[in-house]
């Protein structure tokens, strides 16, 4: 996301509201609510959806590749950028099709209506639609013939971030006023929407009737678990939500119960078949009715790390609803900030919070299991100067019982990378235990002192990033997506690749500023000097880091690491620096032909093809003329070779990628066509997805014009063969 609700990352935002509207539950018809609250059981499940859950549970990813297989390669010639003026279309090689999938406001379950062109539609309608600005997605496959996961039927889970509060309405933000139920219509578009995908006759399709249809938003029930759940810090006010009202009950509650999720960027899933969407930048949802509290309390350490304000990103949920004034409720904001796991089989249930993998502005969680079936997440925390963290579950994966799983990402070790010069790093342990910079253990540092080590552990995990500033973690230049190689092929080693998007402040102070140990690290402003890892200043292409594990486990403590790949220009006219020289080093034939920058999504297909997605402004000006408008490029891991594959339309970004298990359908997602359009005018730079197509890949649904719509967009190939073969 880049937009003005998800700026540079080096500002802050606020996160809202309580109980909503809605539950998902109360908005489903009657029939459905018997399905959900009757019995989330695998056997009514199965009854309604015709698969079985052990099926899908088994089939999180793709079947085995076959002995013997190698990396197949790719097998399609790099498409030209889309210079400006810009096409406003998504374009793919000859060879493939590209159709719309799902838009913006799509109905996506039982009574949910049509998309009216004119944003006229209420929270209520928008709960039963697609969310705004999807990114991060998943697809989790039914199982087929066999047991075998099915690659024309499943669930697909899509994180929706962020709203434009100017298209959302159809007076904009304020217009003829901001109210209770613009505040409700927002964060009903926020959060994840879960939706059944099925091949019908050759076309996909959106089934609007399934039980697997929900939307999961800004005010859904959910549960905080883990070592901070229920620690003074999370104990907020308590409200009664209704779609007129939040209304204070009096009562604080006990650090256990939280309502929504907000900023959901990158995502992830687990071997056991959830799915993570991890809140990114959640501090821009917030506001302040007043003044915030003083800098040097608890809480106005954390708002300060964490980049809380009155002002947040210009949201005014605040205004309405006082559970995301910082003011009057000043922990919500340390509800924010987390992982969030729910089981898309169970659609009823309630998503959980997981505090054991840290509190940052979370980009995606990949997971990786190795020989001895240890369970590692890799994350970043996306803004200037933040750092690479993993998360070790202490307990093993069972892959014959799932529900022995349920808890794992409860209790483990969270760690934060250093990347030495010499080519190593080390994965330091926010423990109690560690001793920081300052040769004090962070028990001793009173940034996190308690009454026992459980309770300093849960000031860690709340203060992540004052823990992480403390025991001298490496910055780096925005960490978004984190993938991993798929151990195929005979491959063995844990390798993880992750974006760094781009740090137009590395590298631009006389005196370079570092981590305070004390925890009071101003991340996003920061200037630190460049580093092995992170090695040009002005780094606005941004590059992509990779690691190996030692020892091929995920327990790991200490890796080795290069740089994949230095995003630039090879034709910039831009004067070179003593360390950047903007134009990269970027594998393609003929030179050039695949240049890309600010490097986002990142995923690595059932077959070992890295997929990686950008977020630049989108228009092809400035430091984006040659390489034009945000694209998807396949890369190959073992030669670094890339070649683009998907250009995309004006003022958008290019995020989500997720295939069939079968690798023939791809499914992407385009973030913010048009961004920065007003109420006024809400074509004013793009007209998509209705400029390109009539209708949607069901072949029905059609596209009405009259303001641009985040979209997932569905691509194939014509012979019917893998996407990137
Ligand atoms: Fe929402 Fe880090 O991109
Ligand atoms: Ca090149
Ligand atoms: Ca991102």
């Amino acid at each position: 996301m880049k937009g003005s609700k998800h700026p540079k990352n080096d500002l802050t935002i606020n996160p809202s509201g309580n109980r909503s509207i809605h539950d998902v539950i109360d908005e489903v018809d009657s029939a459905r609510r018997r399905f959900v609250q009757g019995s989330v059981g695998a056997g009514a499940l199965a009854a309604a959806g015709g698969f079985t859950l052990s099926g899908l549970v088994a089939t999180v990813q793709a079947a085995p590749i076959p002995p013997g297989v190698g990396f197949p390669g790719i097998g399609f010639e790099s498409i030209p950028p889309d210079t400006a003026p810009l096409l406003d279309r998504v374009v793919v090689p000859a060879g493939y099709t590209a159709q719309l999938f799902v838009a913006w406001g799509d109905p996506i379950m039982p009574g949910g209506a049509p998309f009216a062109s004119d944003a006229s539609q209420t929270a209520a309608d928008q709960l039963k639609q697609f969310g705004m600005h999807n990114d991060g997605m998943h697809f989790f496959p039914f199982a087929g013939r066999g047991g075998l996961p099915a690659s024309d039927r499943g669930v697909l889970c899509v994180n929706n971030e962020y709203t434009h509060e100017e298209i959302l309405f159809p007076d904009g933000q304020v217009g003829s006023g901001y109210t209770i139920a613009k505040t409700r219509k927002s964060q009903a578009a926020h959060g994840v929407s879960a939706l059944e995908a099925r091949r019908i006759n050759g076309n996909w399709t959106v089934v609007k009737a399934s039980p697997f249809g929900r939307r999961i938003t800004s005010n859904t029930p959910m549960r905080m678990s883990g070592p901070a759940a229920g620690h003074a810090l999370l104990r907020t006010n308590e409200y009664v939500i209704t779609d007129a009202a939040t209304t204070p009950t009096g009562n604080t509650t006990d650090g256990t119960v939280c309502f929504g999720t907000v900023n959901n960027c990158a995502h992830g899933i687990t071997p056991w078949g959830t799915y993570l969407t991890c809140e990114e930048n959640f501090n821009g949802n917030f506001g302040g009715n007043g003044a915030l509290p003083p800098v040097g309390t608890e809480v106005g350490k954390l708002n300060s790390r964490y980049g809380i304000s009155a002002g947040g990103f210009g949201y005014r949920w605040h205004t309405t609803d006082p559970r995301w004034d910082v003011v009057a409720n000043p922990n919500e904001p340390h509800l924010f900030g987390w992982v969030v796991e729910f089981d898309p089989t169970s659609p009823g249930g309630r998503p959980v919070k997981r505090t054991a993998l840290g509190r940052m502005k979370h980009e995606s969680a990949q997971y990786v299991v190795d020989s001895a079936n240890r369970v590692a997440f890799y994350m970043g925390d996306d803004e200037r100067n933040e750092y690479i963290y993993k998360f070790v579950c202490a307990g093993t994966f069972n892959p014959s019982n799932r529900a022995a799983n349920r808890n794992l990402l409860d209790s483990g070790t969270l760690y934060v990378a250093r990347f030495d010069s010499n080519l190593t790093g080390v994965w330091l342990p926010l423990v109690p235990g560690t001793i920081g910079l300052n040769g004090q253990a962070l028990r001793d540092n009173p940034n996190f002192s308690g009454a026992d080590d459980a309770e300093v552990l849960a000031k860690i995990l709340i203060k992540t990033r004052m823990a992480a500033d403390a025991v001298g973690a490496t910055m780096m230049d925005r960490p978004e997506w984190t993938g991993a190689r798929p151990r195929i092929y005979g491959y063995n080693e844990v390798e993880i690749y992750c974006t760094l998007t781009n740090n137009n402040r590395r590298g631009s102070a006389a005196v370079p500023t570092s981590n305070n140990p004390d925890g009071s690290t101003a991340a996003g402003s920061a200037r630190p000097a460049v580093d092995t890892a992170n090695p040009r200043e002005d780094n606005v292409y941004g590059h992509i880091i990779r690691w190996r594990e030692t020892g091929q486990t995920v327990t790991a403590t200490t890796f080795s690491w290069d740089l994949f790949v230095q995003n630039g220009d090879v034709a910039t006219v831009k004067a070179a620096r003593p360390t950047n020289d903007y134009k990269g080093n970027i594998v393609d034939v003929p030179d050039g032909s695949a240049d890309f920058g600010a490097p986002d999504g990142l995923w690595f297909d059932y077959y070992g093809r890295l997929w990686v997605q950008t977020d630049q402004v989108g228009d092809g000006s400035g430091d984006w003329l040659n390489i034009g408008s945000n694209c998807m490029v396949c890369a190959d891991p073992n030669t670094k070779e890339v070649r683009r594959f998907l250009t995309s339309p004006n003022k958008c970004e290019v995020t989500g990628v997720t295939t069939t298990p079968d690798g023939k359908t791809m499914w992407i997602g385009i973030q913010h066509p048009g961004e920065d359009s007003t109420a006024a005018d809400p074509q004013q730079f793009s007209t998509w997805p209705a400029g390109q197509w009539a209708v949607e890949s069901d072949g029905v649904t059609a596209l009405p014009s009259g303001r641009p719509r985040s979209s997932m967009v569905v691509i194939t190939k014509d012979d019917g063969g893998v996407i990137g073969s």
